[in-house]
């Protein structure tokens, strides 16, 4: 049978039965990518690195897994309107699912709640499209969420933020898939860590999955140096990153990734906006791969571990690259060489030659 998206793949593992109308895209099912370039920068011998390229999903990132289960679920028990608080990919998906269910026969609307200028272009032009109603407050995500949990209380709307267990129990597909695909679990997981949800649901997958906890992956999280209340063990009141997709100040599932990390003998650690830039840039001009800025705090964070010796030799290491590289276009362009792309030239194909400096090679 042709793939038909992750809940139907893994409803063995899903809190699902035949009355649960599935609501999917053919989300899920995404690439695992070898990534030399990174391994070597790594500096460990026989390390392999992969790449797990959520990007790919319907709506661009790996919010999709979650969001069909909770969408799915929130059509099963009659629900007619979700909400979210959002830096921006879990509104696009929220605004995609909600799409679908009304394709589906159901009355479904979706309301969006975002930190004014905080949020990618790629990201909100998506909710507009699929046709949320979008909401720009002037907080941050810590307070949009805050504002979503108290409506979701007293008025007949659906959460489907990750503090709803559906969308963790569908976030768990991504760690399924990676065994399936590696023939068995990696030694290290790397992960951004935002909300902190995906980290708690990657570890309840890798636990489902994984029979010997011996072979489970160490989970190594990684926060923006701006943002990084885990790290630093308290509210970070103004959280600031170039990652905006991890600008969260006080993550809602802050105990689950402590056990995550303290289950799986991982850590969380931190990484500046620089190393981000950095190895944002490596994925794309040494690997021809793609995601945004956020995402590459993985890898940034694989690369900061791998020299402070927490990476041991011939082990497998795979980073999720979370979010599409399209969502935040901005950002790709300051990365670039801007200058020299905007200048505007003669169609003269002598003086084209001479910008290319092929001239003087002839
Ligand atoms: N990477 C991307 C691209 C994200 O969009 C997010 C979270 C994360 C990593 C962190 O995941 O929150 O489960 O720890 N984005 C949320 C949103 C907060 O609203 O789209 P997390």
């Amino acid at each position: 049978m042709a793939y038909q998206g992750t809940i139907l793949k893994y409803s063995q593992f899903l809190p699902v039965n035949n009355q649960t109308p599935i609501i999917s895209l053919n989300e899920g099912n995404t690439a695992l990518v070898p990534a030399p370039y990174i391994a070597k920068l790594c500096k460990v011998p026989g390390l392999k690195v992969y790449l797990k390229m959520e990007g790919l999903n319907p709506s661009g990132s790996f919010k999709d897994r979650g969001m069909t289960m909770a969408v799915s679920k929130a059509v099963e028990k009659g629900a007619t309107k979700i909400i979210c608080a959002s830096t921006g990919n879990t509104s696009a998906s929220a605004a995609a699912y909600s799409a679908r269910a009304r394709a589906m026969g159901y009355q479904m609307d979706c309301f969006v709640i975002i930190p004014a200028g905080y949020v990618a272009l790629g990201k909100l032009s998506q909710a507009m499209i699929y046709g949320a109603k979008v909401i720009q407050i002037e907080g941050n995500f810590d307070k949009a969420l805050e504002i979503v949990r108290s409506l979701t209380e007293k008025y007949p709307i659906e959460l489907v933020n990750s503090v709803n267990p559906f969308r963790i129990q569908g976030q768990k597909t991504g760690a399924y898939e990676i065994c399936d695909e590696l023939g068995s679990a990696p030694d290290y997981l790397c992960i951004p860590v935002g909300n902190a949800g995906n980290i708690t649901a990657y570890w309840a997958g890798f636990t489902d999955y994984v029979r010997n906890p011996k072979d489970r992956p160490r989970m190594y999280g990684y926060q923006a140096e701006g943002s990084a209340p885990i790290v630093r063990g308290h509210v970070v009141e103004k959280p600031e990153t170039v990652g905006t997709a991890i600008r969260i100040g006080n993550p809602a599932s802050w105990k689950q990734a402590l056990t995550a990390r303290d289950e799986s003998r991982g850590l969380i650690d931190m990484v500046s906006d620089e190393e981000m830039l950095s190895a944002y840039r490596i994925i794309h001009q040494q690997e021809g791969l793609a995601c945004e800025p956020a995402s590459a705090a993985s890898v940034a964070g694989l690369i900061k571990s791998a020299h402070a010796g927490q990476i041991i030799p011939e082990s497998v290491a795979v980073c999720i690259l979370t979010g599409n590289g399209l969502k935040d276009p901005q950002t790709a362009m300051k990365q670039s060489d801007m200058a020299s792309a905007e200048q505007v030239h003669k169609a003269d194909e002598h003086s084209i030659a001479e910008v290319l400096g092929l001239l003087s090679v002839r």
